[in-house]
């Protein structure tokens, strides 16, 4: 089947991430967001794409910062009270009953409902006509002891990332199921030889 090719995003599984922020009068904002990517390993960074209209992007640019928060399934039910239009001056941790998660690094909250959090400052942004990317500086990356196995990776199995592929409907909603592979970062190098491997010692 040959389809239109601004529907590729509906073959590509995204995350459902949360951004929270604040705006500079200090009122506290989520919303959905998917288009989101870490920019390459082992760089601090991450990138989402944003509409222009936008009081997520609005309050980004306002204060330099978001918390970019990972929620599991159970969250499922969050994705649409925080993705609905509402005034800058509404209160979306209210509006979608969740809690909020003081952050270390900024003043923008966390939801202490999800299982990560990255505490971002706005780092770069590249505008175009009907889209900006913003660039975060992951300041403060912290993950719920609960998802994590011995080893420090994520335990999709008790995590339950919540996931969503499109349709020409609407969004279903999905998670990812553990395969049990395993290769190293090293399988890809010559000489089995991982350049960044240093970068993960504690
Ligand atoms: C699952 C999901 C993912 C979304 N991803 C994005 C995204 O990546 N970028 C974007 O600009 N809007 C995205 N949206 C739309 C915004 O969440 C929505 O417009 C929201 O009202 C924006 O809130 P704000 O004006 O408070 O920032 C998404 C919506 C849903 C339901």
């Amino acid at each position: 089947m040959i389809i239109k090719p601004f529907l590729r995003e509906a073959f590509i599984p995204l995350p459902v991430t949360f951004i929270s922020t604040i705006s500079k009068k200090g009122v506290r904002n989520i919303a959905p967001w998917s288009c989101v990517m870490p920019v390459l390993r082992p760089l601090d960074l991450i990138c989402a794409a944003s509409a222009k209209k936008r009081d997520t992007l609005d309050n980004i640019r306002e204060t330099g910062q978001f918390v970019l928060n990972l929620p599991g399934t159970h969250l499922a039910d969050k994705v649409i009270p925080t993705a609905r239009k509402n005034s800058p001056e509404v209160d979306e941790f209210e509006v979608a009953g969740l809690d909020e998660k003081p952050s270390n690094t900024i003043q923008a909250p966390g939801i202490a409902e999800c299982y990560a959090w990255m505490e971002c400052k706005l780092y770069r942004e590249y505008e175009e006509e009907k889209y900006v990317l913003i660039v975060g500086k992951v300041l403060r990356l912290e993950v719920s002891d609960d998802v994590l196995r011995p080893d420090g990776s994520l335990d999709v199995e008790k995590a339950k990332p919540l996931m969503m592929t499109g349709s020409k409907k609407g969004m279903n909603f999905c998670t990812v199921t553990d395969l049990g592979k395993h290769e190293p970062f090293s399988a890809m190098f010559p000489g089995d030889k991982d350049p960044f491997a240093t970068r993960y010692d504690s």
